[in-house]
């Protein structure tokens, strides 16, 4: 069902745009204007805009756009229902009565549900006779009883039925519990079948409390180790942390990431509960993001194979890019947190405690690591090493830091330091010639529209395509002058297929005395919202006279009567020659 328009427009004036990004983001002040670093890529120079006129964002750096509503789309990870619920109980307003959920956001409730009821059925069995090796299990990974609830851990039992008669007899329909990824269909034919069977299970929470997932550990040496629910409607691995729930409210403004649910837990129980963990994939720049919004450092301590200090230097990135200050642990002893703390007995605390105090920054551990591939007291080991290390080095921004490192360096290899930081220079303008031919050619593309996904004519009518732009958002901010642009030109005389739809749909708006921009996030998906305040957003910069009204107008014509390459293919002599003549008539 559709909501009111008196609805969405009171929301909005009570819903600050300014207010409510703040409150995600650090935001500052230019003009009018609010900029930052924008929250949906990995930026360190702020390319995100709040415009506080129009109530709308816009990022230049990855294209999101949109008004109040979609910002909370993107950044609480809801639809458009969902975010309209979320901030109207922000602003206390009521929902309409008349509110029938859809059918998307009835599911999902369902799922939430079905998940919920799913994880009280895995945690009675625990503590059922038939959960005994599974309790004993956690057991003897030392993990405490209270240690158990408070994660809400629990055994799937070792039937096929188990958890689908349960949830059946709880009113849960096959779809649904498929839809949860809880369940399967039976290969057999009819009917579903349980998903986890005779496994430790580890549910995993969101920001809200919400159980979106589960992983279930086998109990023995067979494959998969773990088991992890798909992603479903409510669950995205690379958009959720395992834990990040109960490290929020740590109060430490760090984080300790690392790459297993046990890690995670042991930690916990230890009394580090700002640990949290990626859900069986690599670490990415979406999870770097969220973790931002609760810390400033991050620690990673991934395992001490080679795979986990692999993924360690591509984390590096990741977390660096997002600008947040990283540092790396090794652990000495074991091959995980999780062990090392288990190794070290009653001591396990007051261990970990000494090796996060002294966990180097990543700096530091990635010329670390680089040295050990070099045999530095041969000439050409030194020249190797020096020439990657400064590689690294050139890779910082911060001066200071540099200068610290160049300094180390200089000791350690027997190099004046000048000779390095000399180095260094030449490899940041290097770097600087590559970025910047990185930005002319993605520049360039956009201009020529070639990456133009919603409006896929683009880069065949350039031109058409800009003009046609130019006009529609000169009519949004001029309403009063539609009638005057009716007269001069037709949606019919639009070159592309996007644009001229946009153009019916704010004619329409405006001829029914509607605000143009107000109910867009619910008639547009995310990213054609985000194509149109970006028209609306370049707009402001050019000319807004009636001298470019009326050059705008007459291009989109002109770009109309022109054939595209497949017309003149496909076109007979005859059309050609009319096409020919037209053109003349226009030119005399
Ligand atoms: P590890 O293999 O390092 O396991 O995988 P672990 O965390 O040390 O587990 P324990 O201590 O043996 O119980 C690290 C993480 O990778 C994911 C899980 O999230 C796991 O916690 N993983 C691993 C899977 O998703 N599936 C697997 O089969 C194995
Ligand atoms: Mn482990």
């Amino acid at each position: 069902m559709r909501l009111s328009e008196d609805f969405i427009s009171e929301l909005k004036y009570r819903s600050d745009i300014s207010d409510i990004a703040s409150s995600y983001m650090q935001l500052k002040r230019r003009g009018r204007n609010l900029v930052g670093l924008c929250p949906f890529h990995g930026e360190k120079t702020p390319s995100f805009n709040i415009y506080t006129e129009n109530g709308s964002f816009y990022c230049f750096g990855c294209g999101a756009g949109g008004d109040v509503i979609t910002f909370i789309m993107k950044i609480e990870n809801l639809d458009y229902m969902e975010a309209v619920k979320f901030l109207a109980q922000r602003a206390g307003m009521d929902m309409p009565e008349e509110t029938v959920d859809d059918s998307m956001s009835k599911l999902r409730t369902r799922v939430f549900e079905a998940n919920r009821e799913a994880a009280r059925f895995y945690y009675s069995k625990l503590y059922s006779p038939e959960g005994s090796a599974a309790l004993n299990y956690l057991h003897t990974r030392v993990l405490t009883d209270n240690t158990i609830r408070r994660f809400g851990l629990g055994y799937s039992p070792n039937s096929r039925f188990a958890l689908t008669n349960h949830l059946k007899a709880k009113g849960f329909t096959d779809s649904e519990l498929i839809a949860a990824n809880l369940v399967f269909k039976a290969r057999s034919g009819n009917g579903v079948v349980d998903r986890f069977v005779d496994r430790a299970m580890f549910p995993i929470i969101d920001l809200r409390g919400n159980v979106i997932g589960f992983g279930g550990r086998i109990m023995s040496d067979q494959k998969p180790k773990y088991l992890n629910t798909s992603d479903t409607i409510v669950f995205n691995k690379s958009q959720n942390l395992f834990s990040l729930n109960n490290a929020k409210n740590s109060g430490t403004r760090r984080l300790i990431l690392c790459e297993g649910y046990m890690d995670v837990i042991t930690l916990n129980q230890a009394g580090f509960t700002d640990a949290v963990a990626t859900l069986g994939t690599a670490l990415t720049t979406e999870q770097a993001m969220l973790m931002k919004r609760y810390c400033d450092e991050v620690v990673i301590c991934y395992d001490a194979d080679e795979a986990g200090q692999k993924a360690t230097q591509r984390a590096i990135g990741i977390l660096r890019n997002t600008g947040l200050v990283v540092r790396v642990l090794s652990i000495p002893d074991g091959k995980d947190p999780d062990e090392f703390i288990r190794k070290n007995g009653d001591k396990g605390t007051a261990a970990f405690k000494n090796i996060l105090e002294n966990s180097g920054n990543d700096v530091e551990y990635r010329l670390f690591k680089l040295k050990q591939n070099y045999d530095i007291k041969t000439t050409d080991g030194k020249f190797a090493y020096l020439s990657q290390a400064v590689k690294v080095l050139s890779s910082l921004d911060n001066r200071m830091e540099q200068d610290i490192y160049a300094s180390k360096l200089s000791a350690e290899v027997e190099v004046e330091k000048n000779s390095i930081l000399e180095q260094i220079k030449k490899s940041e303008r290097a770097k600087y010639r590559n970025d910047r031919k990185n930005e002319f050619s993605k520049l360039s593309s956009k201009i020529s529209g070639r990456d133009d996904k919603i409006n896929p004519q683009h880069s065949k009518k350039p031109r058409a395509t800009v003009a046609e732009q130019n006009l529609i958002a000169y009519l949004i901010n001029n309403p009063d002058k539609l009638s005057f642009i009716e007269k001069k030109i037709t949606p019919d005389d639009f070159v592309t297929d996007f644009n001229k739809s946009l153009f019916e749909y704010f004619s329409k708006r405006i001829k029914d005395s509607k605000e143009p921009l107000t109910t867009l996030s619910a008639d547009f998906t995310a990213d054609e919202v985000s194509a149109i305040v970006s028209i609306i957003t370049k707009y402001s910069q050019v000319a807004a006279t009636d001298t470019a009204l009326l050059e705008y107008i007459n291009t989109i014509k002109e770009e109309n009567l022109k054939p595209t390459d497949t017309d003149i293919a496909s076109s007979s002599k005859d059309e050609f020659d009319t096409f020919l003549k037209k053109l003349k008539e226009k030119h005399k």
